[in-house]
Order: C-alpha cells, then structure tokens, then sequence
C-alpha cells in the first residue's frame, strides 16, 4: 500500500515532468473512475489504481516487466547508431520511465526480449550466476553435423575469453537449423560459437528465456505484452 500525489504518480508512471503532470491535471485531461481530478494535494492509494490519461485507460504500475517480440533491424543499445533504438517500439511513457532491455540482442537477432525498469530484476535475470537459461534457434550456412554439436557441447575458444564456452545443450532441428541453450549472454555469443566451431550463423531468433516461450506469449513480430505474475514465475532461475 502506497499513496501518493496524482503529479508524483503520472511522473512515476512516465507521463512527463512534474510541472507537465500538473499541468495535465489542471487541464482535465486525468480522471479516476470517471471522475476529473484536478487535485494534486490530496495523496490517492497507487494500489489498483486505475487512471485515464487523455481517453486512454492506464493501470498504475510500480514497476513493468514486458515481452517484446523484437523484429529484426532494431538495435538493443542506449544510443543506437544505425538502426532505431528497440525503445521506439514502445510507447514514449517506457523509455521516460527509464524501462530497459534485459541484455542485448544484435539488432538482426529476432526473437523474446525482456524489458524493465526493474534494476534488480534487470540484475537477476542478466547475471550468468542466477543461471537463466535462454534458447536460441540459429540457422547456419553449412549443414549441422554431431561433430559441430559435440563441439559446442564440449566448449569452443573465444577470442577474449579466457576459458571455453559451452552451450548447455544443443540439438539439430533440421539439417540447417540447430537450438542452443545457453546461460551466460557474451557479446555475439551464439554467432561467435557457430564460428569458432566451423559453421556460421545466417539468422537467430531467441525463443525462450527460462521456462517462459515466446510461442506461447502470441506477439507478432514487433508487439509486446505486460508479463503477468504467473509469467514472471516461469523465468525464475534454476535452483543449483
Ligand atoms: N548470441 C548472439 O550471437 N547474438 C545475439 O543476439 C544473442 C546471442
């Protein structure tokens, strides 16, 4: 239970400034259950509160925790540079709010991306220590052997890593296509494995993360879904 101002609460919930919030309330543009409040002395309880912003209905949230079905050709990073920011997919009260994406996908990786603007929720999940596993379907250009798979079981040498990297498993889908489930989440790690061990990866999609599957959340390409507490339950780390 926590009560606060409706300014404060239109601030925590990205809807501008302070001074911009007040001023959305003083135009009538907020009303909860119906009712315009023009009131920004009184604190409301945040609790299931339920607002609506310009018509639009918005349901007060401490924290939001999203999937996105990112599409190719979208980068991850806080300052792209030469494809738009995954952030633009998303509405502007997001990225005001400081929601981020929990790790990174390449910007031609597709696939389940979580976002957040939960810090230690961001920590848990991104740390190789919590053991998150993801799975990645990855095509490639030459056909997938045991040998390939025996090696990215085994561990492949990376170039600035000071140990081998293994998958945690590994299986051909088909003769192009292989799914790899890994733990930790190095930079290019995926494509750099199919590398060192041979091979080349000519596309990847993230399927799952932890118990959570992409397939099962029915997001187009480039939508996104508020995670409900029992989804959120499915990416709990596996207990070691
Ligand atoms: N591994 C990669 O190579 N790229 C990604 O986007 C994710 C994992």
């Amino acid at each position: 239970m926590s009560k606060l101002t409706l300014d404060r609460i239109l601030h925590t919930q990205g809807f501008g400034t302070r001074k911009w919030c007040r001023e959305l309330i003083a135009t009538d543009e907020i009303s909860i259950n119906g009712e315009i409040i023009n009131d920004t002395n009184t604190p409301i309880e945040t609790d299931g509160l339920e607002l609506t912003v310009d018509n639009q209905l918005w349901i007060f949230r401490e924290h939001v925790y999203i999937a996105l079905n990112k599409p190719a050709n979208f980068e991850c990073s806080r300052k792209p540079s030469h494809h738009p920011g995954v952030m633009t997919i998303l509405p502007d009260q997001f990225t005001r709010r400081d929601v981020q994406p929990v790790g990174r996908l390449d910007h031609d990786t597709t696939g389940l991306l979580l976002m957040s603007d939960d810090g230690a929720f961001i920590h848990t999940q991104s740390s190789p220590k919590h053991h998150v596993p993801k799975i990645y379907v990855a095509a490639t250009h030459d056909p997938v052997t045991t040998e390939l798979i025996e090696l990215l079981l085994n561990g492949v040498k990376l170039n600035d890593e000071p140990a081998p990297l293994a998958a945690e498993i590994c299986r051909m889908i088909d003769q192009h296509h292989l799914e790899i489930v890994l733990e930790q989440g190095k930079y290019h790690q995926v494509k750099r494995m199919l590398a060192a061990a041979g091979n080349h990866c000519t596309a990847l999609n993230r399927s799952q993360i932890g118990n959570l599957k992409l397939a099962e959340l029915n997001l187009a390409a480039g939508e996104w879904c508020y995670l409900s507490e029992a989804q959120l339950a499915q990416l709990k780390p596996a207990s070691h």
